[in-house]
C-alpha cells in the first residue's frame, strides 16, 4: 500500500543526518541514527566517512556492512574522557566485543586505549591476534570450557569467574606459584526495562553467583592461594535508557566491596558492565555517553566516601553504545510485491542472516535510500529479506521514497550484534565489511564465497557417486 507520511509533511532521508552537530561540538554517537560523518552530496547521494555509499557497494559488493571509523573512535573517546572527567580514581573502559568481534574493530578500540571483554576462546583469540595487550583483556562466560580457561591462563588475561563449577576447575588447574587473576561475577538482583532475552541482572539469571552465596564465595576465594581475586563484576542488561538501574547497581557493588574487605580480600576493581542504549528510531532517547558515565561515577564516589573505602579502579564494558551507530548495512533492492489494500513488500539481497535482531527481539530499524537522499518519503513498505521464512522481515512500515530495483537501501544502527550474530541460513555467504575514514575505504571482512560455505563439509567416501 502506498501512502504519504501521516503528518502530510514530505520528509526526505536527510532528516536522519546527525542533528546535534551545530548545537554541540561533540555529539554523542549513541543519540544519532546515522554515523557522525554522514552527509548528502550535491547529487543527493549518501556519503559516510567521505565515501559515497553507492560507490562502496559497487566496489565491495552487496550487502555490505559499512563501519565509520570516526564514529567508533568518537564513542571510545567519549567514554574514556567522561570517566577521566567524573571519576577521581583510576578507570578502564573495555569494549564488549560480543557486539562485533573482528580484528579491525578490536584494533581500533585498543588504539583508543580501551581494553576488550571477550566471552569465548574465539573472541579471545581474535583480540590477541589483533594485538590487544592481555593485561587489558577480560574473559567472561557462564560455561567456559577447560580449553578456554587454559588459553586464558596461558595468555595472562583476567578471568571473570561466573559460578562454583568454574571456581573449582580453576583451583584444579592453577599453579599456586602463579596465581590466576580473577574477578567474581555476581547477580545484583536488579530489574531493568528491556527485552527479557537481554536482561541479565535479575535474580533468575543464568549468569553469575547468587548474591545469597556471597559469604561462601568470598570465604572460598580468600582461602585459595592460587586465585588472585582482584575485583567484582555485574551486568544488568542491554539497550537500557534509564540511568537509575545502573546507579542502583553501582551502590550495591560498593556494598560488595565493603563485604569483601571483611574476608581479607583485597578487591581493587569494580566492573559495572555495559548496557547503555542507542537510538534506533526517532523516538528513542537514551542518555548520552557522558550522562551515563557521570551518573555511575557520582554514585560510586558517594557510596565509597560513605563507607570510608578507597576508590576502586572502575571498569565498564559497553558494547552496543560504542559501535552500533558507527555502522550501516547497505543492501540492493530487488523484487517487490504489491498486495492491494494490504501491503507492499520490497525485497533486499540479505535479511535475517546478516541481521537476526528483528526476528529475534522484534527490533525496529530505520532505513534510507542512499541514491535518493533528497527525494520525498512517499511510500510505506515492508522490507523483506530473501530468506525462505515469512518472518524474515527487516522493517515493518518503512517510510521511503519510491524505490526501484537497483536502489541501495541503507539500514542504520547495525554495528552491534549484527555481524556477530550473523549466520549462513539458507547458505547465504556472510557479507563483506569495509571501514571508511577520510574518503578512504578498506576491507575489514571479506565476503564469504560459495567455497567458504562448503569448506567444513565432508562427503564420506561411501556417499560419493552414490546416485
Ligand atoms: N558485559 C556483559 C557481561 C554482557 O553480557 C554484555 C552484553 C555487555 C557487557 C555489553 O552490553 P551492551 O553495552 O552491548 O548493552 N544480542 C543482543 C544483546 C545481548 C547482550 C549480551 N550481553 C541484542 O542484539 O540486542
Amino acid at each position: 500500500m502506498v501512502s504519504t507520511h501521516p503528518t502530510g509533511v514530505q520528509y526526505s532521508g536527510s532528516q536522519y543526518l546527525p542533528q546535534r552537530r551545530d548545537s554541540s561540538a561533540n555529539p554523542s554517537p549513541n543519540q544519532e541514527l546515522l554515523p557522525l560523518t554522514a552527509r548528502v552530496d550535491d547529487h543527493h547521494l549518501l556519503e559516510i566517512g567521505g565515501c559515497d555509499v553507492t560507490t562502496l557497494v559497487e566496489q565491495f559488493g552487496s550487502p555490505l556492512y559499512i563501519l565509520d571509523e570516526e564514529t567508533l573512535r568518537s564513542a571510545c573517546q567519549q567514554y574514556r574522557d567522561a570517566f577521566k572527567q567524573y571519576y577521581k580514581g583510576e578507570s578502564q573502559v573495555l569494549y564488549a566485543s560480543k557486539a562485533w568481534n573482528c580484528l579491525a574493530v578490536c584494533a581500533i578500540a585498543a588504539s583508543e586505549g580501551l581494553g576488550i571483554d571477550v566471552v569465548s576462546g574465539g573472541e579471545l583469540y581474535t583480540a590477541l591476534q589483533a594485538g590487544v595487550s592481555p593485561q587489558k583483556i577480560y574473559l567472561h562466560g557462564n560455561n567456559k570450557s577447560h580449553e578456554e580457561l587454559i588459553l586464558a591462563i596461558k595468555s595472562g588475561v583476567t578471568i571473570v569467574a561466573d559460578n562454583w563449577y568454574e571456581l573449582r576447575t580453576l583451583v584444579e588447574i592453577a599453579q599456586p606459584a602463579q596465581p590466576i587473576r580473577i574477578m567474581l561475577r555476581l547477580t545484583p538482583g536488579i530489574e531493568c526495562h528491556t527485552h527479557e532475552y537481554i536482561r541479565t541482572g535479575h535474580l533468575d539469571s543464568k549468569f553469575g553467583f547468587d548474591p545469597n552465596d556471597l559469604d561462601q564465595v568470598f570465604t572460598f576465594v580468600s582461602q585459595q592461594p592460587a586465585l588472585n581475586c582482584v575485583g567484582v563484576h555485574a551486568h544488568i542488561g542491554s539497550q537500557i535508557f534509564e540511568r537509575q538501574p545502573h546507579q542502583d547497581l553501582a551502590a550495591v557493588m560498593v556494598q560488595w566491596l565493603r563485604d569483601a574487605a571483611k574476608y581479607g580480600l583485597n578487591i581493587t576493581e569494580l566492573n559495572v558492565g555495559g548496557g547503555l542504549g542507542i537510538k534506533y528510531t526517532e523516538s528513542d532517547d537514551p542518555p548520552s555517553i557522558e550522562e551515563w558515565v557521570k551518573a555511575i561515577c557520582e554514585v560510586i564516589q558517594e557510596a565509597c566516601a560513605a563507607e570510608n573505602l578507597p576508590l576502586p579502579k572502575l571498569l565498564s564494558e559497553p558494547g552496543r553504545s560504542l559501535i552500533a551507530t558507527a555502522c550501516v548495512t547497505a543492501y540492493t533492492i530487488g523484487s517487490s510485491k504489491v498486495i492491494p489494500e494490504i501491503r507492499t513488500y520490497v525485497a533486499i539481497d540479505g535479511g535475517m542472516s546478516d541481521n537476526p535482531r528483528p526476528i529475534t527481539y522484534q527490533s525496529v530499524y530505520r532505513a534510507v535510500v542512499a541514491n535518493k537522499m533528497s527525494s520525498p518519503l512517499t511510500e510505506t513498505v515492508t522490507i523483506a529479506g530473501k530468506h525462505c521464512e515469512s518472518g524474515d522481515i527487516l522493517i515493518h512500515n518503512a517510510l521511503l521514497p519510491k524505490t526501484e530495483p537497483g536502489d541501495i537501501l541503507v539500514v542504520m544502527g547495525t554495528g552491534a550484534y549484527n555481524y556477530s550474530m550473523a549466520s549462513n541460513y539458507n547458505r547465504l555467504p556472510r557479507p563483506a565489511a569495509a571501514v571508511v575514514a577520510n574518503g578512504e575505504a578498506n576491507l575489514i571482512l571479506q565476503r564469504e564465497t560459495y567455497q567458504d560455505l562448503i569448506r567444513q563439509d565432508r562427503l564420506p567416501e561411501r556417499l560419493k557417486n552414490s546416485h
